[in-house]
């Protein structure tokens, strides 16, 4: 008995199609989950000799176990990459102990910039998801150098601080984290700004369930969730659930969910900001950032936000003079 092979005359719907730049921890991590998720193919792209190859035949021995028919390439070549409905840029280097984000600007601007080019040269129409440190920075430099409208560049941050004060809130009061509802705004590093009054659990804001000054050892913990785990580590940092958050937008976006989450945005005048990127609350869909949501803040909160912009402005010009070569 003989099976018969596929028609290639016959046009099957194309898949969709995700590109990872960098096959670190984080880029790694991130392919599991979307294969594993079903959500589409996946290019897993690095520079490193046969890492990206390995990584993604590795994947694809598991496919039988994990059940799912999802392609993976490994290459070294951006051309394998045209076609990309998302592609999500890892690479880079990563924190060591005693460093904070900002210290990343000299060796990953150009890394970014020149992968963010070289994936827009074969895929003009792809959604770009920046998720390399300092990541505010990075996802502005990726914007501008491509080109791209601003609504389809856009950064992950907001996702992965607002999960952890999720799961600290969770663990706080002992409930389901399902009932958890987090809010983190601002830029991913010291100066971010958690929001406990629009934080919830079941629908009831977290300042009705815990005191202030356990909010404030929570809302502590978050602006340090990323550093407690480089010190416990010493080598790199977290990648698990910064791979599980960049996962939660491609899907938003893959399955066009309409989705309501922080994300690292362009700002035109939202919150009074202007020409920076920032963690704001965005309508996430398969067109990429839909709208900005412009929550009412109190003045404390909204200082904190254009504190957090400021020191963001501040680096990106001087990533820009850094780049001043390849603009
Ligand atoms: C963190 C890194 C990914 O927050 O920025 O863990």
């Amino acid at each position: 008995m003989a099976i018969p092979p596929p028609d290639p005359s016959s046009a099957l719907p194309r898949s969709l199609r995700v590109s990872i730049i960098g096959a670190g921890r984080v880029g790694s991590t991130l392919a599991q989950r979307i294969v594993e998720k079903d959500l589409a193919d996946v290019v897993l792209l690095d520079i490193d000799a046969g890492l990206p190859q390995g990584i993604a035949l590795d994947l694809l021995q598991a496919r039988g176990i994990e059940r799912h028919d999802r392609k993976l390439i490994g290459t070294a070549n951006y051309g394998d990459t045209i076609g990309s409905d998302v592609v999500v840029i890892t690479a880079g280097f990563p924190r060591q102990p005693g460093m904070d984000r900002s210290d990343l600007l000299r060796s990953n601007a150009e890394i970014v910039v020149n992968a963010a080019r070289q994936v827009v040269a074969y895929s003009p129409n792809a959604i770009l998801l920046i998720v390399t440190n300092p990541l505010d920075v990075m996802t502005y430099l990726a914007w501008k150098t491509t080109g791209l409208p601003s609504q389809q560049v856009m950064g992950m941050a907001g996702v992965l601080d607002s999960a952890r004060l999720q799961t600290f809130i969770s663990l706080e009061l002992g409930v389901s984290s399902h009932d958890v509802i987090a809010l983190v705004l601002g830029g991913h590093g010291d100066l971010m700004v958690p929001l406990p009054r629009y934080c919830s659990v079941g629908g009831v804001p977290i300042t009705e369930l815990m005191d202030a000054a356990t909010i404030a050892r929570l809302v502590e913990r978050t602006r340090r969730g990323g550093t407690e785990i480089v010190e416990l580590m010493q080598k790199g940092g977290a990648y698990f659930a910064p791979a599980s958050s960049a996962c939660l937008m491609l899907e938003a976006i893959l399955r066009n969910e309409s989705r309501l989450i922080p994300v690292s945005a362009y700002v035109q005048g939202e919150y009074g900001l202007n020409d920076v990127y920032i963690g704001v609350p965005c309508r996430l869909d398969r067109r990429g950032i839909v709208n900005i949501v412009e929550l009412e803040l109190s003045e404390v909160e909204r200082s904190a936000l254009h504190l957090s912009a400021h020191a963001i402005r501040r680096d990106i010009d001087q990533a820009l003079g850094l780049i001043g070569h390849l603009l």
